[in-house]
């Protein structure tokens, strides 16, 4: 028996200099102190002694596992609490995690540029609905009842009298009917026709209407404000050009286009927005003295904007919501 706790005794110390994590700790413990560990083991033959030898080696036995216990204990200690310690140990030199945000809708941000370079230039902000009477959206804009805008082709009607608006124009309408000159007006928002749907047009797009009317408004003036704002958003050497045109509500009317060089293909022109000089029947049909006042007014598309600066050659993209296309306008 004594032999058989001194062999313990030492395996047991030269056991405990092999822990130094929670897997060699376990054995150990599984070894020594579990049901059928050393201990457990050398207690049974304790058991099987004749009753003379017990006295002499009860007592050795129960110190020697108390001691070997408290041993084990203090080791498990040390090792529990150095994990911990790595556990709450932070490496300040590794990069932080990245976190994904969102970022404007491309369109917004080509929004939020044209109103800042017209708030520059005193334009305020307006807005109206999107479903307009036909009144609103033509009559009152001096499209005649047969014009071809009206047709069923281009207009979303909602029922004889209304439809979704065709473009930001009616918005014009609202303007000079419940206010009173001057004006000086950017009226951004969605409009919709009826065309096939393709790289170049959708069912839905955006424009920015402006309205400008007092007393000595010029022709110059509205070309002088289109070419400055050209210059702002899409840089000084812009290449553009005004062609004349038509609109039911503006004389003179022209269209502005700007020079599109992709990478590699032949350039071409685009056209960004119809412009003109308000028609005095509008004024007429709205309360606006035409004899004293004069004005001028552009509708453009906001698409067709961002088309031009970001290079995106399919407006579908905008409307896909497609995070990988999105992602890119940061
Ligand atoms: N409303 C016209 C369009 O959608 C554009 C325009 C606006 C033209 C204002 C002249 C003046 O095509």
């Amino acid at each position: 028996m004594k032999e058989k706790i001194e062999t313990i005794h030492s395996e047991f110390e030269s056991d405990c200099s092999t822990i130094t994590d929670k897997s060699t700790l376990e054995s150990v413990r599984i070894k020594y102190f579990s049901r059928n560990g050393l201990f457990a083991k050398l207690f049974e033959d304790f058991k099987a002694l004749p009753k003379e030898e017990k006295p002499k080696y009860g007592k050795v036995l129960n110190q020697e596992k108390q001691i070997a216990q408290a041993k084990f204990n203090e080791i498990k200690e040390k090792i529990e609490s150095k994990s911990e310690k790595q556990n709450v140990d932070i490496d300040l030199s590794l990069p932080g995690r990245k976190y994904k945000i969102g970022n404007l809708h491309v369109l917004t941000q080509t929004l939020n540029e044209i109103k800042n370079i017209f708030k520059g230039l005193g334009f305020s902000v307006h807005t109206g609905p999107e479903i307009e009477s036909d009144e609103n959206n033509f009559e009152m804009l001096n499209f005649p009842p047969d014009h071809p805008a009206r047709d069923m082709q281009d207009t979303y009607f909602l029922s004889n009298s209304f439809l979704l608006r065709t473009h930001t124009s009616p918005v014009q309408v609202r303007l000079m009917r419940n206010g009173k000159p001057p004006f000086r007006a950017i009226m951004p928002g969605r409009v919709y026709r009826n065309e096939a749907i393709s790289a170049k047009s959708y069912c839905l797009f955006h424009q920015v209407e402006g309205l400008v009317i007092d007393t000595d408004v010029t022709f110059a003036e509205l070309k002088a404000t289109l070419v400055y704002f050209a210059k702002q958003l899409f840089g000084e050497d812009v290449k553009y050009r005004f062609r004349s045109s038509f609109f039911p509500f503006t004389e003179p009317s022209a269209e502005v286009d700007i020079w599109w060089q992709p990478k590699n293909k032949p350039g071409k022109w685009l056209e960004i927005l119809g412009c003109g000089m308000v028609d005095p029947n509008v004024l007429n049909n709205l309360g606006v003295d035409s004899e004293k006042y004069i004005g001028y007014a552009f509708g453009m598309g906001i698409e067709r904007m961002a088309m031009l600066k970001y290079g995106i050659d399919d407006i579908r993209l905008f409307y896909d919501n497609d995070n990988r296309f999105l992602s890119q306008f940061k």
